[in-house]
C-alpha cells in the first residue's frame, strides 16, 4: 500500500511526463503506465481506454502495460469499464468474483480499479488498473488516480 506521500511523489513524475513538448500523446500514457505498474506493487495491469469520437459510446483500448487484453472495445455499459464510462463514475471493485457485469482479461487479476477522465466536462477516456491481490485499493488510490486523469486530461 503506498501512503499519500508517495502518491504525491508520483503524480509530480506524471506531471514531467505529461510537460514535455516533442513526444507523443502514445508515448506519454504508455510512460505513465509504465510507471504506476512499476512502482505500485498492487497494479498488475495499467491501461487507458479513450471515448472512440468516430463510434458512438465506445471505448477503444490505448497505451497498456500488462497482459495483452481480448477487450480492445468495449461498448459504454459492458463490463466495469463499460460502466464507469456510462456512469461517469469511478468504481472500485474489490473483488470481480462477486460482480455480474465484469469482463475478465485473465484469471489472475482480483480486483479493478476504473476512474474517467474528463475534458470540458465530458468523459474522453479511463485509466484502468488490475491487481492480482483481493481488496488492495484504499480512498487514497482513488485521489491519487483522479489527480493523474485530471493531469493526463490536458493531452485529450
Ligand atoms: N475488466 C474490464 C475489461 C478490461 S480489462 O480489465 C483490461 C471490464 O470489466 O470492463
Amino acid at each position: 500500500m503506498k501512503t499519500t506521500q508517495d502518491f504525491a511523489t508520483l503524480l509530480t513524475a506524471i506531471h514531467e511526463i505529461v510537460a514535455p513538448e516533442g513526444s507523443s500523446l502514445e508515448e506519454k500514457l504508455h510512460a505513465i503506465c509504465a510507471l504506476l505498474e512499476r512502482e505500485v506493487a498492487h497494479y498488475d495491469w495499467v491501461g487507458f481506454y479513450l471515448v472512440d469520437p468516430a463510434r458512438e459510446r465506445e471505448l477503444v483500448l490505448g497505451p497498456f502495460i500488462g497482459a495483452p487484453t481480448e477487450h480492445t472495445r468495449i461498448a459504454f455499459g459492458q463490463g466495469i469499464c463499460g460502466q464507469a464510462a456510462d456512469t461517469e463514475m469511478t468504481f472500485v471493485i474489490q473483488d470481480v468474483s462477486q460482480e455480474t457485469n465484469y469482463l475478465s482479461c485473465s484469471p489472475h487479476v482480483q480486483s479493478e480499479i476504473v476512474v474517467p477522465i474528463f475534458k470540458d466536462g465530458a468523459i474522453v477516456g479511463e485509466i484502468d488498473i488490475d491487481s492480482h491481490a483481493l481488496a488492495p485499493f484504499a480512498d487514497a488510490d482513488n485521489v491519487f488516480l483522479e489527480q493523474v486523469a485530471a493531469c493526463v486530461a490536458v493531452l485529450l
